[in-house]
């Protein structure tokens, strides 16, 4: 059934997503971190924060670009001090992804982010692998995590970390790219990228959120990912969407971010609708929910509305996600089936 008129979200395509078994591809752990959690880990920790209060904390994000977003989500970070830190940022993720419906979830964490502040990376991976085993067994929500290389600092020190991180290299499922995307290109980091591969990793990385499609095409081209995490602005080129269709190459949009840093004026303006004409792998996510107003459910609803999606596009979007998931095949199976029960309601 379609929506009385655009931004209205129709009842059953609202009752559709809450049924929905998601798939969450693109969130980053510390883009999760509420002020709430924020105030509780600076009282813990002796930290001080500069807000008086949650509201006025929550208030403050306000952002004009990715820059002035970033700025104020790496000041945050300052309050993750202890591995039960990094495992109560986790464990609060979780709780709100179960109240959402996913079922799989594969987190970015940004160890640099804290490694430089003296934080012993054993505390980060271990904080945050408690978090997702404890996760596991209260929700019955898999996951593989995924260390994200910082791209605005020098690739030696991507190259210190990924050894650094060799003792969990098991229980990491790939590497990731972030931060400031332009004027930091993916090029560099191509080495860094072969060799987590050689360790039996795989690899995604951001493109396309800010800088052009030419950025995305670049991106695959150096780095062959499996994923390009935003990647967006792929729509403006025809010949970039067709790479990324034949290579099969997923793509983990984030509506509400898009709309909070500015990538685009509204939800009617993403270029989602196009991608998924194009026959793209596009999937929905929330990149830093704490931030950007919103975890998965609200993407889903805002961009249905937005876009007038319906329940194809719905079923689309989910199954691309479970389809472009690093899961086990068994794991997939199971979310495929389940997501064939929700769509037929
Ligand atoms: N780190 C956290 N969120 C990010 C984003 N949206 N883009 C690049 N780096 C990020
Ligand atoms: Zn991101």
């Amino acid at each position: 059934m379609r929506s009385d008129a655009i931004g209205a979200l129709d009842p059953e395509l609202s009752l559709l997503i809450d049924r929905l078994p998601k798939v969450e591809l693109h969130v980053h752990l510390e883009g999760t971190l509420e002020p709430e959690l924020a105030f509780r880990l600076a009282l813990r920790n002796g930290i001080a924060l500069p807000f008086a209060s949650v509201e006025e904390m929550r208030a403050a994000y306000e952002f004009s670009d990715l820059q002035s977003f970033l700025n104020v989500y790496y000041a945050a970070c300052a309050v993750l001090v202890a591995r039960e830190d990094f495992r109560d940022l986790t464990r609060a993720y979780l709780a709100r992804a179960h109240a959402d419906g996913v079922r799989h979830v594969e987190p970015f964490f940004d160890p640099q982010t804290h490694t430089e502040r003296g934080i012993p990376i054993a505390d980060v991976i271990g904080g945050i692998l408690d978090g997702l085993a404890e996760g596991e067994r209260e929700y019955g929500i898999t996951s593989g995590l995924i260390l994200s290389f910082l791209r605005h600092l020098p690739v030696e020190a991507a190259d210190a970390e990924l050894a650094a991180a060799e003792p969990w290299l098991d229980r990491i499922v790939a590497v990731g790219l972030d931060s400031s995307e332009i004027g930091f290109p993916p090029e560099p980091f191509a080495g860094t990228f072969a060799r987590a591969r050689s360790l039996g990793l795989r690899t995604v990385a951001h493109a396309g959120e800010e800088a052009d499609a030419s950025l995305v095409a670049r991106t695959i081209d150096a780095l062959e990912v499996s994923r390009i995490d935003h990647g967006v602005r792929a729509a403006d080129d025809p010949t970039v969407m067709r790479l990324l269709v034949e290579a099969g190459v997923t793509l983990t949009a984030c509506p509400n971010s898009n709309v909070r840093l500015r990538v685009f004026p509204s939800m009617e303006g993403s270029t989602i609708r196009t991608l998924l004409d194009a026959g793209v792998a596009v999937t929905i996510n929330s990149d830093d929910p704490a931030y950007f107003g919103g975890y998965i459910g609200d993407n889903y609803r805002g961009i249905t509305a937005g876009l007038d999606l319906q329940a194809a596009d719905l079923h689309r979007l989910a199954a691309n996600a479970i389809n472009g998931s690093f899961a086990t095949a068994a794991r997939k199976q199971e979310l495929l089936a389940e997501l064939a029960l929700a769509i037929a309601g």
